[in-house]
This record gives C-alpha cells, sequence and structure tokens, in this order.
C-alpha cells in the first residue's frame, strides 16, 4: 500500500491580494511624507484620502496632490478609509492614535512612523517605552490590526513629479499573514517598489531606527538613500 503526501504546495510568498479596491487614508497626511504616500498611492490608481487635525488644509493639500485625493479631519479620514496609514511625527503619535481609537477600530492600520531624535551628531534612534512606535500602536489600537511600513522612503523622492519609478524595497512587519500581504501589495502598487515581509511587530524597532542610518547616508553622500532587500 502506498501513502501519498498530503501536504499542501508551499504559498508563493509574491502571490499577494488585489488591494485595487480597497480605500487608503493616511494620517498626517499634509506632512511631507503623507502627501508623498498619497500621491504616489493615487497615482497608481488608489482612492486616498488624506487626514489632517484640521479638516480645510487637507482639503486644501489634497486638491493640490490631484489624482482624485480627497481631504478630512483625521478622524473621517479613519472612519472612512479600509487601511489607514499613521504619518505623523513620533511626538504627536500616541495622542493621535489614542484620540482615534474608536475610528480606528477593524481598520488595517499601517504605522511609518520612526521615532528618532537630533543632535549635533546627527540623527539617532529613541527607544519607546513600548519598544518601537508600531508596538506602542498595537497596544492603543487593541481593536485594530497594526502593520509597519513604509519607513525607509524618501518624502522628497515620492513627491518629485519628474520621477516615474521609485527604486527601492519596503520593508513590512506585522502580526497575522494576511494583512502583511495587503500591505505588501499596497506597496507593490506603486512603480519600483516592492513590499517584502521583514518579521513581526517585536522586529519592528530596527528598521524604525534604521532611519538614523540612511540620513546619515543621505547627509554624506548627498542623497535619497532607499533599500534593497537581495536574493529574493
Ligand atoms: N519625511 C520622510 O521622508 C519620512 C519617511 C519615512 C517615514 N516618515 C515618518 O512619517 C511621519 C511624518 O513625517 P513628515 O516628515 O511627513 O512629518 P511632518 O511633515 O512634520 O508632519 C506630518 C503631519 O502631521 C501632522 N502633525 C504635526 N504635529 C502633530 C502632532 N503633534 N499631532 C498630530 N499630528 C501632527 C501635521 O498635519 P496637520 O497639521 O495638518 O494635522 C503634519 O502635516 C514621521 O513619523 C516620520 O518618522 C517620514
Amino acid at each position: 500500500m502506498t501513502t501519498t503526501d498530503s501536504k499542501p504546495a508551499p504559498k508563493d510568498p509574491w502571490d499577494l491580494p488585489d488591494v485595487s479596491g480597497l480605500v487608503v487614508g493616511v494620517l498626517g497626511g499634509t506632512g511631507e511624507q503623507g502627501r508623498g504616500l498619497a500621491y504616489r498611492l493615487a497615482k497608481a490608481g488608489q482612492q486616498v484620502i488624506i487626514g489632517s487635525r484640521a479638516a480645510d488644509r487637507a482639503q486644501e493639500v489634497a486638491a493640490g496632490i490631484g489624482h482624485g485625493v480627497e481631504g478630512a479631519d483625521n478622524a473621517e479620514c479613519a472612519r472612512r478609509s479600509d487601511i489607514v496609514i499613521v504619518a505623523v511625527p513620533w511626538d504627536g503619535h500616541a495622542k493621535t492614535l489614542e484620540s482615534l481609537r474608536e475610528e480606528l477600530a477593524g481598520k488595517l492600520v499601517v504605522d511609518c512612523v520612526n521615532p528618532l531624535g537630533f543632535d549635533k551628531k546627527g540623527a539617532y534612534a529613541l527607544k519607546p517605552e513600548e519598544g518601537s512606535a508600531a508596538e506602542q500602536a498595537a497596544a492603543l489600537l487593541p481593536d485594530s490590526r497594526v502593520a509597519a511600513a513604509f519607513h525607509h522612503l524618501s518624502a522628497v523622492l515620492l513627491q518629485d513629479t519628474s520621477l516615474e519609478e521609485i527604486d527601492t524595497d519596503v520593508m513590512v512587519l506585522g502580526e497575522e499573514r494576511a494583512d502583511v500581504e495587503l500591505v505588501q501589495a499596497l506597496a507593490g502598487r506603486i512603480p519600483g517598489m516592492r513590499g517584502v515581509f521583514a518579521g513581526r511587530l517585536r522586529n519592528a524597532h530596527q528598521v524604525e531606527s534604521l532611519v538614523a542610518n540612511l540620513i546619515s547616508v543621505n547627509r554624506r553622500y548627498k542623497a535619497h538613500a532607499g533599500l534593497r532587500v537581495t536574493d529574493i
């Protein structure tokens, strides 16, 4: 008698879901990073709503971005979106998320916040009590699904309308494979980018901190450096 191996074939890690129908919100979307991400995602065909502490500011910035981007206050932005990118400064991170706990319940929240300090030696990584900004988000938002991504992008390149492609990988961290894959797929909508799984949220601190190294690179080489993960 022969037995057949009933193990399912391993899943292709590049077989990612279709996210084209999902609404993406960007908290703090009037800022450098938020504007850049909103522009790139909307240009790729995603429906995007940028959030602000002031709705009129968001509407004004959204009109400037074009490509159908809408503006709203952060609460409405969170409420109307399926995936919500957090792009506020580290200083306002905890307070912003605490105030939006209800609106963010059930949503996939993608944190791109890099807790950094600056002194005369340059940029350095801060050490959040929870381990990282992403883990702080997860602690503050028990009813949301939290992932982390988009830390290593240059807002300057994102906003440069003369560039058709952004040559970089995006490290994506999270607890649930399905959520991580949604964010990988979202990153992959931007020409030139790949979303690469890079571990659980307990490893977000290194990814957030690496931005201090990239800032050092950028200063020395007058660049807007990105990252590529090789051999995948
Ligand atoms: N810049 C980059 O290249 C880059 C790259 C990767 C990741 N990031 C991360 O993305 C986040 C945003 O960076 P950024 O350069 O875009 O910052 P930013 O331009 O200084 O701020 C983004 C927006 O956040 C809102 N904001 C400012 N202070 C706030 C506070 N205390 N509480 C709540 N909202 C506040 C403001 O919008 P309103 O006044 O309209 O509310 C502002 O336009 C940071 O955490 C950064 O680490 C930045």
